[in-house]
């Protein structure tokens, strides 16, 4: 039985020009939802953050449609079965599947995943086991197929997604330099994650400390920040350099699209350049899970979670995510997880 008889939402307000701000968003009670014929009633215990949610609130034509005003936000929920109407759940069961920036949600039991706490804690179905280490795998694997010996880099390396693309590509034998701002993230990138070096992008020459850690030059590189960082690898990729455009983070606050780098070198050295959606591959994330799960409980695959407490405080938590406040994969925890 649901522990409440009333739901708590974050609602968009107003659409955010710039960067969000906290006044974009709305707080409400509202009834429970009542699961129809099929569904799970799930109580969340943690909520993704992902900076692809700022899209979603824009409102410009994407590959998704945009959240409408006075609607719940987006985004991913991982929790437990407080009621179902879904043969392959029971109450009590932790799944993933929830949606929404809420505390409870009914949907459809065909689109949850039933997590089993034992295999790995049940937020890890949100990270480094979720969303964005699939992404990881699908942009390294279909596009960046780093060989040994060559230089990967790698921008916003402590995070969800770059942890990820960063430990893979080390162990298929590449040598990996991780891009992070501050120095406790470049510590983390390069003393837990094991990266062969980790470098500031908020210190003074990005250029030249990259020429210091790539002498050989770049032939990855697996793109999620854009901007100032994006304008320092460019210049440095090898004949046949692959560029993982996997996403822009710094610049999704922008009003107006900032010119990109000059394109004559990817004739000149012939590079490939090439984005992805992770949701076009949601059939491999079993393929995925299964290579990863086993890494992660020995400790192989490392990941760190940033776990703000409290629905209400995912808007800030949210707006953080957009300036790199967060230190690895921000999840909002909405209750105790029992689990643990
Ligand atoms: N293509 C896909 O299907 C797909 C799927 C998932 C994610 N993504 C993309 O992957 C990227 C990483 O996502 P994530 O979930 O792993 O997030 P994350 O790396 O855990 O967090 C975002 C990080 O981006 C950096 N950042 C944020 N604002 C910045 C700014 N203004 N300037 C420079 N750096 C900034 C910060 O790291 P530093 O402090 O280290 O700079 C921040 O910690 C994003 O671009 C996201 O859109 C794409």
């Amino acid at each position: 039985m649901p522990e409440h008889n009333r739901n708590r939402q974050v609602l968009l307000k107003r659409r955010p020009v710039g960067q969000p701000a906290p006044e974009d968003f709305a707080i409400v009670e509202a009834p429970l939802p009542e699961p129809a014929d099929g569904q799970v009633l799930l109580r969340g215990l943690y909520l993704s953050l992902d900076p692809y949610m700022r899209g979603r609130i824009s409102g410009a034509k994407s590959y998704a449609r945009p959240v409408e005003l006075g609607a719940v936000i987006e985004g991913r929920v991982v929790g437990r079965v407080a009621a179902s109407r879904h043969p392959g759940f029971r109450e009590g069961d932790y799944a993933y599947g929830g949606y929404g920036w809420q505390l409870y949600s009914a949907v459809p039991g065909d689109d949850c995943m039933k997590l089993d706490p034992t295999e790995a804690p049940i937020s890890t179905a949100l990270g480094v086991l979720g969303m964005p280490g699939l992404t990881a795998y699908v942009g390294l694997s279909d596009i960046g197929k780093p060989q040994a010996g060559e230089t990967v880099v790698v921008s916003a390396a402590s995070g969800a997604v770059g942890a990820v693309a960063g430990q893979l590509a080390r162990r298929q034998g590449a040598r990996v330099v991780g891009i992070a701002g501050g120095a406790d993230k470049c510590r983390y990138v390069k003393d837990e994650l094991g990266f062969d070096a980790a470098l500031d992008h908020r210190a003074a020459d990005l250029g030249a400390a990259l020429d210091a850690a790539c002498p050989s030059g770049i032939d990855v590189y697996f793109e999620n920040v854009g901007g100032a960082v994006q304008q320092a690898v460019f210049p440095r990729f090898n004949d046949f350099g692959r560029m993982v455009m996997c996403g822009m983070v710094s610049e999704y606050n922008d009003q107006e699209p900032r010119p990109g780098p000059n394109l004559m070198s990817a004739v000149r050295k012939r590079l490939k350049i090439q984005g992805f959606i992770v949701s076009d591959q949601w059939r491999r994330w079993g393929e995925y899970r299964a290579i990863a799960a086993p890494m992660v409980r020995v400790g192989l695959l490392k990941y760190r979670e940033d776990v703000v407490d409290g629905l209400d405080n995912a808007p800030a938590a949210f707006i953080g995510l957009l300036q790199g406040r967060n230190f690895g994969k921000l999840l909002v925890r909405l209750a105790a997880d029992p689990s643990r």
